[in-house]
């Protein structure tokens, strides 16, 4: 992949309720920092687009960290055009409409605050039909049921060349997890990887994404 530029993103992202509180979800970044790691080993020049995660950078990667999805949006774009795109990050669906500017207070008898949502902006959608468009646009599908036929709408819906669909019930151990199984959805059909390591499922993949491209 020398000469080639990916983008990835990786990682939760956090939408604030008020500024000591957010939404958030379980995603560690593993995987998608993994597969940042692995394209650049095959000599990509890439940009991992973090959301808040506890794991080390990697190396031989420029990482930009961002906290919420319009953020990510906007480090994404910012960046294009790029040979690559991965969108790996477990992007929050909702953010509140209305972040309070200052900490909600519990005030006696009062009833618990509501919180109103508003959709977040779909990166990969926007990505996938943008006119920078990478060469290559690839998505992953958390998904807790029908992983496959849910995998086959995204693809169309997104503008995605392939979508990676993992199965993230809990009882997977996928979410926060070292290891994955996933199936890789495109107009060729669907093919299956057995279950292994975040790392072995990135490097695979980096290995895939070079012969596509070359
Ligand atoms: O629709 P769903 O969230 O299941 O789609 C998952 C794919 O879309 C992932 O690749 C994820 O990174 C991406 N996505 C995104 N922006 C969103 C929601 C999802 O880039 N707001």
């Amino acid at each position: 992949l020398a000469g080639k530029t990916a983008i990835v993103t990786s990682g939760p992202t956090h939408e604030p309720i008020d500024p000591v509180r957010y939404i958030a979800n379980r995603s560690s970044g593993r995987q998608g920092h993994a597969i940042a790691a692995a394209l650049a080993r095959l000599g990509a020049k890439v940009t991992l687009v973090s959301g808040p995660v506890t794991i080390p950078a990697p190396t031989d990667v420029t990482t930009v960290h961002v906290e919420r999805a319009e953020e990510m949006r906007d480090a994404v774009i910012g960046r294009l055009p790029a040979d690559i795109a991965v969108f790996v990050a477990a992007v929050a669906d909702w953010r509140v409409a209305t972040a309070s500017d200052q900490k909600i207070k519990k005030q006696p008898g009062d009833a618990p605050p509501a919180l109103m949502l508003t959709e977040n902006p779909d990166i990969l959608k926007t990505v996938g039909h943008h006119e920078k468009r990478p060469t290559l646009v690839i998505g992953f599908a958390a998904e807790t049921q029908d992983v496959e036929n849910n995998g086959r709408a995204k693809l169309e819906r997104k503008g995605a060349d392939m979508i990676i669909a993992n199965d993230v019930s809990p009882e997977t151990g996928v979410m926060g997890g070292l290891r994955n199984q996933v199936k890789l959805i495109s107009k060729d059909g669907v093919e299956a990887w057995p279950d292994m390591g975040k790392d072995e499922v990135a490097d695979r993949l980096a290995a895939m994404i070079a012969e596509k491209l070359a």
